[in-house]
């Protein structure tokens, strides 16, 4: 099907770029330069230096990021982990395959972790807590951090949505222990393919995580320390990621704009929810623009048949699917915002006419 707005459109995208994008190309693998040089470590510092902290690490995921951080953290058998089930399955998969306990927790009106419930969560066993950042708006970062220093708890930020996101002047990332950020295509930083980035002011525990991603081989001297993975993220990639990171402000503000245009346009619609919250100490990037609908699903149908691209995240909460384990768990925020969530189109490329079509749909489908 083509679609009149896409949810992300990626050829558009990349036209945008196209030239530079080529030039790079062709200019790195003139080089020979594939794995592990120097536009790979150039990309780091400039992420680094973009999220706050002294170091960031590529790894092949944001996956492989949350999941070598817990470890590096010395998280394993039987230590709890704190985190939420309104959020991608690699947040837990990360804990498990630790042999770690996932304690899921129940989300606020934001989408984000809700601090009561969080402190209600810790016993002797908690180790860690894993805020995740969703759709572009940090947790409550005062009160997560104040409660982990209370408990001694290690904080590994899933900041895979929230790349550029801020609390009280801070990025996302630069709290905890470690931020794990994905590079997936569709996000505000994509690879064209996977990639993921650990940040951290930790330097040992930054060199822990060099050599878990490259089977925990010491290059300069031959050692093999442990066995480790295969998780780099491509030196090819790095290279043309430093270039997007250039743009990613400019990308920010225009997700900012899309973003009040929506509001705008929607706000006075009594059978919706916008994603516009409260505290002025937060800055908002919108990875994702999340509405709570009444007749969901019909709603997403209808768009649908207008040529709109949406999408829910998540139809069914992580505790609901039968082959996680996870049943133990009755979480009413989350079980309610599944049924409520869509997700509008949203993208850099997006221009101001597709968002008014998006808008008049919307106003059309609840005016019947
Ligand atoms: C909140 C969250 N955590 C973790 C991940 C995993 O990242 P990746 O797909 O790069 O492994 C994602 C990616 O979609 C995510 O949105």
């Amino acid at each position: 099907m083509t679609y009149k707005v896409r949810f992300v459109d990626m050829p558009k995208h990349y036209k945008s770029l196209r030239n530079e994008i080529l030039a790079i190309v062709d200019e790195v693998l003139s080089r020979g330069d594939v794995i592990l040089r120097e536009d790979l470590r150039r990309f780091e510092e400039d992420f680094a230096s973009f999220v706050g902290t002294r170091y960031a690490v590529g790894v092949n995921s944001g996956t492989d990021a949350l999941f070598f951080s817990l470890r590096a953290a010395g998280v394993g058998s039987g230590d709890e982990v704190i985190t939420v089930a309104h959020t991608f399955v690699a947040t837990v998969a990360a804990i498990i395959h630790n042999r770690a306990v996932p304690v899921l927790v129940d989300v606020g009106k934001d989408f984000n972790m809700d601090m009561d419930k969080l402190e209600e969560a810790i016993t002797p066993k908690t180790k860690a807590i894993v805020p995740v950042h969703l759709n572009g708006r940090l947790c409550d970062m005062k009160r997560l951090m104040s409660i982990a220093q209370r408990h001694n708890l290690i904080v590994i930020e899933d900041a895979c949505q929230s790349l550029g996101a801020r609390f009280r002047d801070k990025k996302a990332g630069s709290f905890g222990l470690t931020g794990c950020f994905s590079l997936y295509p569709f996000k505000m930083l994509g690879a064209f393919g996977d990639g993921g980035v650990v940040t951290t002011n930790d330097e040992e525990l930054a060199e822990k995580i060099k050599l878990f991603r490259d089977h925990g081989q010491n290059r300069k001297t031959g050692d093999v320390l442990f066995y480790g993975f295969n998780s780099r993220l491509d030196n090819l990639q790095a290279a043309i990621l430093s270039l997007k990171l250039k743009y990613l402000p400019r990308w920010i503000e225009k997700r900012r704009r899309v973003a009040e245009i929506y509001r705008k346009g929607l706000s006075d619609i009594p059978q919706l929810k916008l994603p516009h919250f409260s505290g002025e100490e937060y800055f908002d990037v919108y990875q994702n623009y999340v509405i709570r609908a009444e007749r969901r699903d019909e709603l997403v149908k209808f768009l649908g048949e207008k040529g709109i691209e949406v999408l829910i995240s998540w139809p069914r909460p992580l505790h609901h699917h039968k082959g996680l384990n996870l049943r133990r768990f009755h979480l009413s925020e989350t079980e309610r915002i599944s049924k409520e969530v869509v997700s509008l189109p949203m993208n850099t490329e997006i221009d101001n006419e597709q968002v008014e079509y998006v808008i008049e749909c919307i106003r059309d489908f609840y005016s019947n």
